[in-house]
């Protein structure tokens, strides 16, 4: 029988972004909007885009090389691993066995998880578990998204709220009680799924002429229905991962939630009570980078000191389902 460990700790996070940065005004060149109209309805100023020849699986490869790399972690250690994206490099194999290549791991447990925005924070709770299992001894998780591949350059009212990005991190099983992972909410509802959806390009409707002349293999949105459902599920998430563990919203420290709008931030940030100076934000410079968008942001506070041992750090996601999910860590 496998050793069961206490607790789940991260070791060491990791970021990409592409280099080609894409501003507001560069934007308006090719869709009807403005630098004015895009940050004053989302905050957001700046997305980068991946190159032509560049993959959600080579951005994911990125990300995961910093992890490693921050937790000191040889690539033979990794015993699984985790892809959060929902623009995986082609629909199968999946991107998680061709990262599990590239990067040279050995012939482990990889797979592709499938929570658009939530995917973080959702393959943050799956490896958590396995984990916690004693079956696993060091796992590597991925949300990576070349979410420009899925964009309708001829629709303002999406291209402009998305970027490309990758983010990782390095989990290993602990015996100290009480610090690490502490929990996870995750949740769904699939009852709406037009809500947010890329129709085309799946058993529903697969690849032919007349999906791609209708622009059905574009990602498409309802943003007013979302907003007001990832505000709800949002706060919702946060509250019931801290009275599942016992904890209260004036002991968080920081919460880094999923970076889609600073208006659905700042309504959370007032739903909470939590001040926004205890949020960590980013999306003014990277836009909504879906599964990658929540350990961008974790990366980033950690290495910009946010983050402090013993801090109470909450993770809470939304995304296209509609899922959603919230994380509770206790920084070791
Ligand atoms: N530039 C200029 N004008 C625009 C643009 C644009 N880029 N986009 C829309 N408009 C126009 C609309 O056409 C509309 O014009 P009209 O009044 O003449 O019809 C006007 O601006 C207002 O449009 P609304 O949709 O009402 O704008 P709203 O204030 O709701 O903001 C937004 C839209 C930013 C999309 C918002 O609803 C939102 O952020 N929703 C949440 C979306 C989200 O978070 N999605 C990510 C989900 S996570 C995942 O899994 C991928």
């Amino acid at each position: 029988m496998p050793q069961k460990p206490d607790s789940v700790i991260i070791l060491g996070t990791g970021a990409y972004v592409p280099e080609n940065r894409v501003t507001n005004d560069d934007m308006a060149q090719r869709v009807e909007t403005s630098d004015e109209w895009i940050r004053t309805r989302t905050g957001i100023q700046a997305r980068h885009f991946a190159d032509d020849g560049q993959a959600s699986s080579d951005l994911a490869c990125e990300a995961a090389r910093q992890a490693l790399a921050a937790a000191d972690t040889s690539t033979d250690s990794i015993d699984l691993l985790i892809v959060a994206t929902m623009t995986p490099d082609m629909p199968f194999p999946s991107t998680a066995c061709l990262v599990q290549s590239k990067l040279g791991l050995g012939k482990i447990c990889a797979f592709d998880l499938q929570a658009a925005c939530s995917g973080f924070v959702y393959a943050l709770s799956v490896a958590q578990s396995m984990l916690l299992s004693g079956n696993f001894k060091r796992a590597l998780i991925i949300g990576a998204e070349k979410t420009s591949s899925i964009l309708d350059f001829e629709d303002r009212t999406t291209c402009v709220l998305f970027g490309d990005g990758a983010s990782a991190a390095v989990l290993a099983p602990s015996d100290q009680q009480g610090v690490g992972i502490l929990g996870a909410i995750t949740g769904s509802d699939g009852a709406n799924p037009s809500l947010l959806q890329q129709p085309a390009g799946g058993s529903r409707i697969p690849a032919c002429k007349e999906s791609v002349a209708a622009r059905q293999h574009y990602l498409k949105m309802n943003g007013k229905e979302i907003f007001k459902q990832a505000v709800r599920v949002m706060g919702q998430a946060c509250l019931d991962i801290l009275d599942q563990h016992e904890h209260t919203l004036d002991q968080v420290n920081l919460v880094i939630p999923h970076q889609a709008n600073m208006r659905i931030i700042e309504s959370l940030s007032k739903r909470l009570a939590i001040p926004m100076s205890q949020f960590h934000n980013n999306l003014d410079e990277y836009g909504n980078t879906s599964a990658a968008s929540v350990g961008i942001a974790l990366d980033e506070a950690y290495r910009s000191n946010r983050i402090q041992s013993g801090d109470l750090i909450l993770l809470v996601a939304f995304g296209a389902g509609l899922t959603w999910g919230a994380s509770l860590i206790k920084w070791p």
